[in-house]
């Protein structure tokens, strides 16, 4: 009988191999792992959630001018300030997301945004990533940029009080996309992110997002996000982030916003855990949903299914929305000081009702019950 012997490639590559499983972190290279998956389980503890304020500058203005509000850096700061400052914010809100503009900036009381976040009781955090460009010889399809410079750039913003970071990947659903070159690229760039954090001593929120635009199934919309999160986590292995001391952030799985067939809330989380289930390792702490587009009701009702339908996911299942928990109060405030006040209630319902669906108690008729 004949042995075959493996290619002598193999060989070396498995003699070089560290002495520690290659998913856990190197102990020598993290100070406080233990403190990270406290943060971690701080973030998504109880029924709380974070709030996602990190627009980047033009994608707040295009949603200033949507609004009717002016587009500048004083307008921005006026409604970042207005959103931290909403009275009880703090009783449904772990941690809030900063853009890097805010996070540089003072309220008008002088507190840097960082400091006025962490009074507020609110767990300070910043998006890292600089952004989505095209992504070479795959037309169509874009990648994330960042990791030039993401070291001291940490450095800075831990500095400044940022305790945890984001970086978001997008996704598009096509006939023939997104590719293996696509996915690959943005799942490698999350996981060397997620390990510099760690590294850091910042909590990774990784966002892989399959955007809803399109006219693709529910199904079609659970394959690719099954693909991209196997991806993610194959990079995240192999560059030994501890799974502990991270925060998913991905989509829900539903229709694409123009598939003439919308499922209802029972059959997207159904479809939505049994994707997270053959995809995401138990070891994650908690999966923080961004709301993408969907309206704030909606999102709302699909996270409290999720809950409901399965109160014991082993991760918890918690909310990390923009659109979705900040819109009313945008147009209510609507760049004008004397609807502050309304604005904030409207926010502070929205967060009081993603906190109810965070225990699966969320009813369409807490709608009429906002606080004026
Ligand atoms: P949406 O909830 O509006 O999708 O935003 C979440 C987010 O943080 C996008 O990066």
């Amino acid at each position: 009988m004949t042995i075959t012997q493996p290619p002598r490639g193999a060989i070396e590559a498995c003699d070089t191999e560290p002495a520690f499983p290659a998913n856990l972190i190197d102990p020598a290279t993290l100070v406080d792992v233990a403190g990270l998956v406290d943060l971690a389980k701080a973030l998504v503890a109880g029924d709380k959630g974070l709030l996602a304020m990190d627009e980047s500058t033009p994608t707040c203005n295009e949603r200033f001018a949507a609004a009717g509000i002016e587009q500048n850096e004083p307008a921005r700061r006026a409604y970042r300030q207005l959103l931290v400052g909403t009275p009880g914010l703090c009783e449904c809100i772990s941690g809030a997301i900063l853009y890097d503009e805010t996070i540089r900036q003072h309220t008008s009381y002088g507190v840097p945004f960082a400091q006025a976040v962490a009074d507020a009781g609110i767990i300070p955090g910043v998006k890292v990533d600089i952004g989505e460009t095209a992504l070479a010889a795959h037309p169509g399809e874009q990648v994330t940029e960042g990791l030039d410079g993401l070291v001291d750039r940490l450095g800075e913003y831990h500095q400044m009080g940022a305790r945890f970071a984001k970086w978001r990947a997008v996704f598009t659903i096509g006939n023939h996309t997104p590719t293996s070159g696509c996915i690959d690229a943005n799942a490698s760039g999350l996981a060397r992110y997620a390990a510099v954090c760690q590294q850091a001593g910042l909590v990774p929120v990784v966002e892989p997002e399959v955007l809803m635009a399109g006219d693709h199934n529910l199904a079609r919309c659970e394959e690719v996000t099954e693909a991209v999160l196997r991806a993610v986590f194959a990079h995240l292995a192999d560059q030994r982030v501890a799974l502990e001391a991270m925060i998913l952030k991905p989509n829900m799985v539903l229709p694409g916003s123009a598939c003439p067939t919308q499922s209802g809330v029972e059959e997207v989380a159904d479809a939505t855990l049994r994707c997270l289930r053959r995809a995401v390792p138990a070891a994650v702490p908690g999966v923080a949903f961004l709301s993408g587009g969907q309206p704030g009701q909606l999102a709302s009702a699909r996270l409290n299914a999720c809950n409901l339908r399965f109160p014991s996911a082993p991760w918890e299942l918690a909310f990390s929305f923009a659109r979705a928990i900040q819109h009313p109060a945008l147009e209510i405030w609507g760049g004008d000081r004397a609807n502050v006040t309304a604005a904030q209630n409207a926010l502070y319902h929205r967060a009081r009702c993603n906190q109810a669906a965070r225990r699966g108690e969320y009813r369409p008729v807490m709608e009429r019950t906002q606080r004026s």
